[in-house]
């Protein structure tokens, strides 16, 4: 299969999440591209403006997962001009995954996912799991597991 992975960090959590789960899906044989998202205007709170140079296509991907920390208890903007911008991105499978410093709902886990599976029904794409991983927490080692777990059923 091949994958292709977009995510944004600004500490570095989400990156980890990301090589965490790339070095799974290559250990089971899968061709993954880490894309991490640059902008060049990384504090405009417009998705459609932001400006993200050189985005990879994902038009020969077979799963694309896309992922980013919660800011200002919502998707970081970033993320969501990612899900606008990325080229060949439509009708693609897709898995989601935002990180966050609490589990609780009022911090924006939740919203966050919730408004990066609108930007991707605006591509037609078909969400195949979506999961928050609680970076700040000790059970943030078993979330990125059960995300493991999820890609790996979706592998087949
Ligand atoms: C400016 C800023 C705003 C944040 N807002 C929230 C928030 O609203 N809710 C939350 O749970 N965490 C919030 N966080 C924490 C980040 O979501 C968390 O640290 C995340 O894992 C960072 O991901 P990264 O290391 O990939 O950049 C915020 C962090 C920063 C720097």
């Amino acid at each position: 299969m091949i994958i292709e992975m977009y995510v944004y960090s600004r500490t570095g959590g989400s990156i980890a999440v990301a090589e965490a789960v790339m070095q799974a899906a290559e250990l089971s044989g899968h061709a993954v591209e880490l894309v991490r998202l640059k902008p060049g205007n990384e504090n405009d709170p417009d998705p459609d403006t932001i400006h993200l140079p050189d985005l990879a296509d994902a038009s020969l991907s077979d799963l694309v997962i896309i992922g980013g920390p919660v800011h200002s208890f919502a998707a970081d903007p970033v993320i969501r001009a990612a899900i606008r911008q990325i080229p060949g991105l439509d009708r693609k499978r897709v898995v989601l995954f935002a990180t966050d410093t609490s589990p609780l709902d009022p911090f924006g886990g939740k919203r966050a996912l919730s408004q990066m599976g609108e930007e991707l029904q605006a591509r037609s794409c078909r969400l195949m799991h979506s999961a928050v991983i609680y970076w700040n927490k000790k059970t943030r080692d078993s979330q990125i597991e059960e995300l493991k777990h999820a890609l790996k059923k979706i592998y087949g």
